[in-house]
């Protein structure tokens, strides 16, 4: 071990492990690759003042978890804390809503850092897949998210999850609600902290996790009773297309998120068994966002899902993912001939497409044999001077143990037609 170790917070995906990684990312892409969703990536930092206006200033994302730093220029930046300010920006700067296609449609996936307090679920790098939908204000938007999202968790085996689902209004009824909710909240019996916070975000006291608060909130004011006709039809349209398309969820009329660009459609996947970090994604609309950041008004809605958590989410539910075989065949030389011999079948079969293993410095045949145990292939193919010199190498099948001699022209053309 050397002296360093991964900083707080942090941890290093590695093999066996890191597949299912890849693999859960790959799962929550594809719904999205199939319904046209282009692929975004953007810079793992950005201007502070980009989250700052996007994410909003009172938020906790904003005032204590971002990495901000000072470059030697002078420029303020933050490592990313989400992707939807960083993506909404970039769409802006290339113009790709005024190319006449709208929804603009995007779906990324990377790291992002939040300067939390660490615990099983939640760390300080962690990664996210997540989609976003740019300029159109319609429900089957809204709709088509929650379904994608639910059949990405789906194809991974996941069953254990629950959608919840709530409107958070808009400009026109927001305002009213807010008023009538900070009334409510100021003849609370609450600490100086948590007044200043009904002050300037009074919904997000509705998050706070502490009993004695909550046990106060039960007569609070709830949005979906000040909702407009507008919010309120819009509303009730996702709602019949999720049911519609078979897609169970809980309407929860507390659920706000940690962001404060939200407005109408807002959602959370939570799972179960995960204890306290239980949200395993979400999102929602965030109609005012491309205005808070000097773009045109263009209505929008996204999630993303958190990749860390859905693979925790996996295990608790004990699913294990038909990951495909990382070696199919290794080759065991022996000798200086064989070496050059078996490097060309394995080299032939990478070209084919056949994932293919060799057993490299010189070892005895016992230590190949484990080495190639370990790989996990399903076919071993050994070779040693006599075999040569008869023009064969050995095939071993893993599984039952059988061995034949097949003819060294005739190896790649057999392994192909056995592992297909
Ligand atoms: P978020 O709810 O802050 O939303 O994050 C989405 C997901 O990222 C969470 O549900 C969780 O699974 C994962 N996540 C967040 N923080 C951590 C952490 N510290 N450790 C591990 N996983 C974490 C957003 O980020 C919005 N940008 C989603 C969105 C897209 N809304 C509209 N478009």
């Amino acid at each position: 071990m050397s002296t360093f170790k991964a900083p707080k917070g942090t941890y290093d995906l590695i093999p066996p492990d890191s597949a299912k990684y890849l693999a859960v990312r790959e799962a929550i892409a594809a719904p999205l690759r199939n319904s046209g969703y282009g692929y975004i990536e953007t810079p793992g930092f950005e201007s502070v003042e980009l989250f700052a206006r996007g994410v909003g200033e009172s938020t906790d994302i904003v005032t204590k978890e971002m990495y901000a730093f000072e470059t030697k220029g002078g420029d303020r930046l933050a490592l990313r804390p989400e992707g939807t300010a960083s993506v909404l920006r970039a769409a802006l700067e290339a113009n790709l809503h005024k190319a006449g296609n709208l929804p603009v449609k995007l779906w990324y996936s990377g790291s992002y850092y939040r300067y939390e307090r660490p615990q099983k679920g939640r760390y300080r790098h962690f990664s996210q897949v997540g989609a976003e939908a740019i300029g159109a204000e319609d429900p089957a938007l809204d709709a088509e998210l929650i379904i994608l999202a639910d059949q990405a968790y789906r194809s991974l085996g996941l069953r254990e999850f629950r959608i919840l689902l709530n409107s958070l209004g808009d400009q026109e009824c927001r305002p009213v609600y807010r008023a009538a909710l900070q009334d409510f909240l100021r003849g609370l019996d609450l600490d100086e902290e948590t007044l200043r916070r009904a002050d300037i975000n009074p919904l997000r006291v509705l998050d706070d996790k502490r009993d004695d608060v909550q046990k106060q909130l039960v007569g609070a004011p709830l949005l979906r009773d000040y909702l407009c006709d507008a919010c309120k039809a819009y509303h009730e349209e996702v709602r019949e297309l999720i049911t519609a398309a078979g897609v169970s969820f809980e309407d929860d009329a507390k659920l706000v998120r940690g962001l404060d660009y939200y407005t109408r459609t807002t959602f959370e996947f939570v799972h179960d068994g995960l204890g306290s970090q239980s949200a395993v994604g979400g999102g929602g609309r965030y109609d005012g966002l491309s205005e808070m950041i000097g773009g045109p008004a263009l209505p929008s809605v996204g999630w993303a899902l958190g990749v860390d958590r859905t693979v925790l989410a996996l295990e608790a539910e004990g699913v294990t993912l038909q990951l495909p075989a990382a070696t199919s065949v290794f080759a065991v030389p022996l000798g200086d001939e064989a070496r050059r011999v078996l490097f060309g079948v394995v080299s032939e079969l990478r070209r084919n497409g056949v994932a293919a293993d060799f057993s490299y410095g010189a070892k005895g045949l016992k230590g190949a044999m484990k080495n190639a145990n370990r790989s996990g292939a399903r076919y071993t193919v050994v070779a040693g001077e006599r075999d040569l010199a008869e023009g064969v190498v050995q095939l071993k099948d893993m599984e039952s143990g059988e061995q034949v001699a097949v003819g060294v022209n005739e190896i790649v053309a057999e392994l192909e037609s056995r592992l297909s």
